[in-house]
């Protein structure tokens, strides 16, 4: 299924500190390798009940690097305190970090919108959008304190463009990652700070993309059958180019955003979505 391509970035990085929130998952921990292979210097950051699964992306990436280019700090989105001290420490025991990959995110329940569970609402809008804007805030005041200039992508998703069935809650919080994101690229241009979102659409193989499956599957809806491999089918036929995409089709998109080559660009959510609207 996936697309052979020439993934080499280059070690364009060389030098810059990111800070990749979400690192134990599927995307957080391919871009943290990418940005290792890219010369960066990488912060993974996790959970810390994820702190087994971030020992691996650590693994990986010193695999990767051939050194030990890489730092490990656990902490909980949600928990602000615990967030503004992990990214300070990270300032002031190594450096301010310039690219920031805030990518933590949970998908929540697979319930239609006359029944969705409240408190679940409030779980996915608490990691997604008050983690995520907790980080950027974090992140960016320990920037512009350093007078660092650098890059911050958002994790979206086509849920929040869209809006995907069943799933109201996650769709909402995704739709608030992109009006963050405008709106905190207007308050850091002045200081050399661009700010911009990835929407992804199916991605896959991976824990999402099978959690989504067998709950789209379960969720007894007019959208999905009950059948969880008829999903999965009927997802990719819903895709115009008739594939999930790769972690590192994502990756590459921010990567991109990341590096100078996007030195302009700020303020924007780009779609990753084989076409999918
Ligand atoms: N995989 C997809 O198909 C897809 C599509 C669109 C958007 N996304 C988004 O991409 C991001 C990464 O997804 P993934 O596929 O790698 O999923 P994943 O579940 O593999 O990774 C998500 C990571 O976020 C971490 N996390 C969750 N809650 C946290 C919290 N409170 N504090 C700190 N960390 C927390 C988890 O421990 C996990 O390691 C998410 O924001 C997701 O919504 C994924």
């Amino acid at each position: 299924m996936p697309v052979s391509r020439d993934a080499s970035p280059g070690r364009s990085l060389e030098g810059r500190t990111a800070l990749v929130t979400g690192a134990a998952g599927d995307i957080g921990g391919t871009a943290a390798r990418r940005l290792i292979e890219a010369g960066a210097t990488v912060v993974v950051a996790d959970h810390p009940a994820a702190a087994a699964r971030l020992d691996a992306t650590v693994a990986s990436c010193r695999e990767a690097a051939g050194d030990d280019r890489v730092r490990a700090v656990t902490f909980d989105v949600t928990d602000g305190e615990a967030t503004r001290t992990a990214i300070a420490s990270v300032a002031s025991d190594l450096a301010p970090p310039d690219l920031v990959f805030n990518n933590a995110g949970v998908q929540g329940a697979f319930v239609p919108t006359h029944r969705y569970p409240l408190d679940d609402a409030a779980r996915v809008i608490n990691v997604n959008v008050v983690g995520a804007i907790t980080v950027m805030t974090s992140a960016a005041a320990a920037m512009v304190a350093a007078g660092v200039r650098g890059s911050i992508v958002n994790m979206s998703s086509m849920a929040g463009v869209s809006g995907a069935p069943n799933m109201m809650a996650y769709s909402t919080s995704k739709a608030a990652i992109i009006g963050m994101t405008k709106s905190a690229a207007k308050d850091l241009a002045p200081h050399g700070i661009r700010v911009n979102a990835v929407s992804p659409a199916f991605i896959g193989p991976g824990a999402m993309w099978e959690r989504q499956v067998e709950l789209q599957a379960a969720a007894g809806t007019q959208y999905f059958p009950s059948d969880p491999e008829l999903v999965a089918e009927m997802m990719i036929g819903m895709v115009p180019m008739r594939r999930y995409g790769s972690m590192d089709e994502v990756v590459d998109v921010v990567l991109w955003l990341s590096s100078d080559r996007a030195s302009y660009v700020t303020g924007v959510n780009i779609e990753v979505s084989g076409g999918s609207a």
